[in-house]
């Protein structure tokens, strides 16, 4: 037995107010048949903790819950009858445990990690051998740590639903997790990303990792115009949309015949409308994304091991300073991703 307890944080949370993340002892739970205890080395935030912290993310509300869907570790101990991993495997969990592959069910949605139940912002997390994957040797902890809901969701955007091809144009808005993740997916699939941002500083970091054109969608209001004008006029063969109702009619805009937006986000707020013209006179498809299942995770990691691609980590706290973490993303001052080093 490694350890009785553990440092974890909760959502500590009464009625309708945001919840207070709090710090406690907490007992780590042996494996049981099936399961398997991970040492927790590193977690990451999403854009979606902020809205659990807050009360605003669909779903059940726990009075305490462990928050984050993202971390990876090592392998500790395994319970009876597992064969899926060993001890001292590095694995990271899957953002849906029940959705292992093929189509999703409605009942798959509830068990995503740090929304209706605990989640790996905790030293040792136990869950079943299904819901962790193996990771390639060349990631960090930290770098790892980025991949189950933003890598999964990037990949399933550009790849299996957008089946993104080599010189694709492929648009990202903003630069926060899913869409530098998505530049630097699209530079290794050989697409050319481009990609927008309030920030001319943060367009020239984006630059260097491999952007072939960047809009300023601040000083540049009519920026899809600008976004087509950098394909030559044919306009973006994919789009990872995660800017919601504001952003939607300019990422169609910017669409080219026969192109894909995957429908990711609601930065400026979720919704928008899909004008069924539009799609079909260009032969053009929109497909709704919620991170994908354990097969989605595998075949991005068996893109990685290809494509030993490092994701972009701007900020990593220590795990005392979690609440800083979260002060962090809700600033938006970062560029890629935000962990927790535990
Ligand atoms: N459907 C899914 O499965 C799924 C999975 C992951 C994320 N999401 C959603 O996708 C969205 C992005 O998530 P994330 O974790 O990547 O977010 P994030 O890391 O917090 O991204 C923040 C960045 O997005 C840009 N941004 C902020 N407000 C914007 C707006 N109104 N319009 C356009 N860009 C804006 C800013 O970039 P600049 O500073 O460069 O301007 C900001 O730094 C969120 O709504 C999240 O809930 C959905």
């Amino acid at each position: 037995m490694p350890t009785e307890t553990c440092r974890q944080y909760q959502l500590q949370r009464n009625g309708d107010a945001p919840a207070v993340l709090t710090r406690v002892d907490a007992p780590v739970r042996q494996p049981g048949t099936h399961e398997v205890l991970v040492r927790v080395h590193a977690v990451s935030l999403n854009r979606r903790d902020a809205y659990v912290k807050l009360g605003q993310y669909p779903g059940p509300k726990p009075a305490t819950l462990v928050p984050l869907s993202d971390g990876a570790g090592e392998v500790v101990a395994t319970g009876a009858g597992v064969t899926r991993v060993r001890t001292g495997d590095r694995v990271a969990a899957i953002f849906f445990p029940q959705w292992l592959e093929g189509r999703p069910r409605p009942e798959y949605m509830g068990s995503a990690l740090g929304g209706g139940v605990d989640g790996m912002l905790s030293q040792y997390v136990t869950l079943n051998e299904n819901a962790w994957v193996k990771l390639p040797e060349y990631l960090s902890w930290e770098e790892a740590a980025t991949l189950p809901c933003a890598g999964v969701t990037a990949w399933n955007g550009l790849m299996t639903r957008g089946r993104t091809r080599p010189g694709d144009y492929v648009l990202l808005l903003g630069t926060g997790g899913v869409s530098i993740l998505g530049l630097q997916l699209a530079r290794a699939l050989d697409a050319r990303p481009i990609i927008t941002s309030s920030s001319d500083e943060k367009l020239e970091r984006a630059r260097k990792l491999g952007a072939a054109a960047t809009v300023n969608c601040r000083t540049t209001l009519d920026w899809d115009q600008a976004v087509r004008a950098a394909t030559g006029g044919i306009g973006v063969q994919q789009a990872l949309e995660v800017g919601g109702k504001d952003t939607l009619p300019r990422t169609l805009a910017s669409l080219g015949a026969g192109g894909h937006v995957a429908l990711i986000g609601g930065l400026s707020s979720f919704g928008g409308e899909i004008p069924a013209g539009v799609l079909m006179g260009s032969n053009a498809t929109a497909s709704g994304i919620y991170v994908g299942s354990r097969a989605d995770f595998e075949a991005l990691l068996g893109f990685l091991e290809k494509h030993p691609v490092r994701p972009v980590i701007d900020r990593v706290f220590a795990f005392d300073d979690a609440a800083a973490a979260y002060d962090y993303l809700d600033s938006g001052n970062l560029f890629g991703k935000v962990v927790i080093r535990l």
